[in-house]
């Protein structure tokens, strides 16, 4: 009886494992696994590729934050997990009015000059917390452009706190969950749980070994008191995939964050508008958007900041075609709106 169970629960996790992904991806996935995980995931040739494509429209390089990763410690930073179709569908979907008017090209960075968050750079290190990292930095922006105040919220707190709600930590996780962890939970602020630490390689930016945080529930100054520092949103929700809707959004509410799917080319941009060119894929990967634009030529795009560092891309920041849902960037955005809840308190004492 035992070990029966026991079977029919490990076909279950099987299954479930193989079923939150999409099919193509698990082809390319199994085609990668058999002959390149080992391999360094930048190449010469994959840089000669793309600066001698007639259209590629964005130059590549062999970025310093990767010259030693191999191609399965790459697809480790890729860690966002396909969303359950049912949390998709329990999930309000936002539009935002055709009558509004928008600019043909926006910065976040420059709409709101005060709110230094906006156009800081982060590094996950060597753990798949992309998705954690993308509504984190979105939602410090968010709390700055609609309270006038600069802070810097915990990735740690969501990445170690919010548990299987969230996914599997540095495992990858669920960009619409961790929106909803801010409602229900909060975030604390990065002062109060840092996500890299001076103690060693207990924090998840650490090589070779990178485990999840634990959730700790203590901020590291004793003064500081865990609940108190807790930021909270009022809603978690999509955003209609129609580029309109996502500048519509940008412009109201600031930054958001979206999905994409990344190939091996990505791990070389330098500059210019990206488009896949060459490569397989390596996996989902979160980000925040925090504009559009034209190019001279005429070619529209997003700019997104990355948290690779600087040495990775255009100073840490990206652009990607934009208007014909490159690598599904326009298909999973979220985001959610910041509350007053705690910060008027703050206000009050
Ligand atoms: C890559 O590894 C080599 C040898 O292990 C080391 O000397 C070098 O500093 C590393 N480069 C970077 C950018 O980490
Ligand atoms: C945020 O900090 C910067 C630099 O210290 C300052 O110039 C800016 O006014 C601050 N913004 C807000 C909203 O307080």
């Amino acid at each position: 009886m035992a070990s029966s169970h026991f079977y029919l629960s490990l076909s279950l996790l099987f299954l479930a494992a193989v079923c939150t992904f999409h099919h193509q991806q698990v082809y390319a996935e199994e085609q990668v696994l058999k002959f390149k995980l080992d391999a360094d995931i930048l190449q010469e040739s994959i840089v000669r590729h793309v600066n001698e494509h007639p259209q590629a429209g964005w130059k590549a390089t062999m970025n310093p934050r990767f010259s030693n990763y191999s191609v399965s410690q790459f697809k480790y930073l890729l860690g966002v997990k396909q969303t359950p179709e049912k949390d998709l569908k329990s999930t309000p979907v936002l539009s935002h009015p055709k009558s509004l008017k928008l600019p043909k090209s926006f910065d976040a960075r420059e709409a709101w000059p005060q709110c230094i968050s906006i156009g800081t750079i982060l590094d996950q290190g060597h753990c798949g917390s992309c998705w954690a990292f993308g509504a984190v930095e979105s939602l410090s922006d968010r709390f700055c452009i609609h309270f006038d105040m600069n802070i810097t919220l915990s990735v740690n707190d969501l990445l170690a706190c919010c548990g299987f709600m969230c996914g599997d930590g540095c495992d990858g996780g669920y960009p619409i969950s961790a929106w909803r962890y801010f409602v229900r939970h909060g975030v604390v602020t990065e002062q109060c749980d840092p996500y890299f630490d001076t103690t060693g390689c207990s924090h998840p930016g650490c090589e070779p070994a990178y485990p999840t945080p634990r959730c700790v529930r203590h901020c590291v100054d004793k003064n500081q008191i865990w609940r108190k520092t807790k930021h909270y949103g009022v809603s978690a929700y999509r955003v209609k995939r129609d580029p309109n809707d996502i500048m519509a959004e940008v412009y109201k509410n600031g930054p958001v964050e979206v999905s994409f799917t990344v190939y091996e080319d990505f791990a070389h941009y330098k500059s210019g508008v990206y488009k896949h060119i060459t490569g397989d894929v390596m996996g989902g990967h979160a980000v925040k958007l925090i504009g559009w634009g034209t190019t001279d030529d005429g070619e529209d795009y997003w700019l997104l900041a990355n948290q690779w560092n600087r040495g990775w891309g255009d100073d840490g920041y990206f652009k990607i075609r934009r208007g014909t849902n490159e690598c599904g960037i326009e298909e999973d955005v979220v985001a959610g709106l910041p509350s007053t809840k705690n910060i008027a308190r703050e206000a009050a004492i």
